[in-house]
């Protein structure tokens, strides 16, 4: 029986047994082979996520390119993935770029971006000649342009503007306002000044701007005001400093769902604002179109993963809660503690089986904060099954730790009935491996 829960990968469903499956896996045959917390990705439905930011860019102008965030989840397969389906990425520090390089993705398709890349890893971004280097702040202009001057390359950068607009989302995640620690701002015309000194730089080839207004965006109206507002600068730019803005990076945070009753705006919805946007824009005030990057993450992983726990106990406090406490939380999810983010839960060896109540979804961590869904309706869990979260595909293992010496879990891409693991889970030996003994 097909599965209808939003957040789960379109290829779910529940088999004979009652077990939910996933791209004809039976989930819980895979928890009883590779263990829990196991982190799974429909990979069909990653693949088939970005052929739809391709297809609906490319029906509107065939000068763009998609840069996955490769902060919302990456490995080497990720990668190699990525490559496959000729998307472009973006990766924000120098891990992120080692792991693109080491899965051979093409450098030339490679933003890299950060706020406060350290030398060595924007000498290893201008060595690898990545595509574009975005520069977040002044520092990192000269500092770009000492490094390129070292290296003999003459290497094309953006800069990241903060055009003012806020975004509705959670607090926490909104990076697009005057007051953040990301970008250069536009109103106090730090953001010129910027465009100014790159452009001075005899290393540096100054070639786009760069804004990201937010994050799990379900109102597409302020990227329209954004766009606006890096049309006029763009503009004031070229009449002022004779800058000719060739790229337009209009950022990530294309809501994704995370909740059943969740809709978010769509990819298709999400191209129209932004290409139609700047096609609008441009004309307004008299600008050839750039070419336009977009930087999505969450809605391209976030629903295509799952995680699943054993319950390892069942705490019922009599007229106030019952808390479910599983194998993993924080350590592997810790979206609901930094943002509040809110998930579902149902059973996957009970799936077909009616809800009873509301339960508390703990975590195993040293910390009362330790919860991954307040309210989970849920067949009465006992001790032994095997509690799913759907929609931890993004910024779950990428945000990972070894709290309370937790082994990171393994995450599998699955697909047409067969699962590979793509990353190990890591054991004890791999918790004390870089520890040195006192002697
Ligand atoms: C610069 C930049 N680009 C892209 C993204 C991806 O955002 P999302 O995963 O919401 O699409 C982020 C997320 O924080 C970001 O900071």
């Amino acid at each position: 029986m097909k599965i209808t829960i939003p957040p789960l990968p379109s290829s779910s469903r529940t088999n004979d047994e009652g077990h939910l499956e996933v791209a004809g896996c039976d989930v819980v045959a895979l928890a009883s082979e590779f263990g829990t917390p196991l982190i799974i990705y429909d990979e069909e439905q990653i693949r088939e996520h970005c052929r739809t930011y391709l297809q609906s860019f490319r029906a509107r102008t065939d000068d763009f390119e998609i840069a996955y965030a490769s902060k919302a989840f990456t490995c080497l397969a990720m990668c190699q993935l990525l490559a496959e389906e000729d998307m472009s990425l973006d990766v924000a520090s120098g891990g992120e770029l080692y792991t693109a390089l080491k899965a051979w993705f093409p450098p030339e398709k490679i933003y890299m971006h950060g706020n406060a890349n350290n030398t060595e890893e924007l000498a290893r971004g201008i060595r690898s000649e990545v595509g574009h280097i975005v520069a977040d702040s002044m520092d990192e202009i000269l500092a770009l342009n000492r490094i390129a001057v070292k290296n003999s390359r003459r290497q094309p950068v953006m800069i990241r503007v903060t055009p003012g607009v806020e975004a509705h989302t959670h607090d926490f995640i909104k990076t697009g306002k005057q007051d953040s620690k990301f970008g250069i701002g536009i109103a106090d015309d730090r953001a010129f000044s910027a465009v100014a000194l790159a452009m001075e730089q005899e290393n540096l080839e100054l070639v786009g701007l760069h804004m990201h207004i937010g994050s799990q965006i379900f109102d597409l109206e302020p990227y329209s005001q954004a766009l606006a507002v890096m049309a006029d600068f763009m503009a004031r730019c070229q009449q002022e400093l004779g800058f000719d803005c060739r790229v337009l990076d209009a950022g990530g945070g294309l809501g994704a769902s995370y909740l059943s009753g969740d809709q978010p705006a769509g990819i298709d919805s999400f191209a129209e604002v932004v290409v139609g946007g700047t096609r609008r824009e441009m004309e307004r005030v008299g600008l050839p179109v750039p070419h336009i990057v977009v930087e999505p993450g969450r809605s391209i992983v976030a629903n295509a993963g799952l995680t699943v726990y054993t319950v390892e106990t069942v705490k019922e406090i009599p007229g106030i809660r019952t808390y479910v406490a599983v194998s993993g939380g924080m350590s592997d999810n810790m979206r609901p503690m930094l943002y509040g983010a809110r998930y579902e839960a149902l059973l996957a060896n009970r799936a077909t089986e009616q809800d009873a109540g509301t339960y508390t979804i703990a975590g195993k961590h040293c910390e009362s904060g330790d919860i991954l869904v307040k309210e989970a309706q849920l067949p009465e869990p006992q001790p032994g099954d095997l509690l799913v979260t759907p929609a931890t595909g993004a910024y779950g293992y990428s945000m990972s730790s070894n709290y309370n010496g937790q082994p990171r879990p393994a995450v599998l891409f699955v697909k047409k009935g067969a699962a590979r693991v793509i990353i190990r889970r890591e054991s004890y030996e791999d918790l004390v491996h870089l520890h040195e003994r006192l002697e």
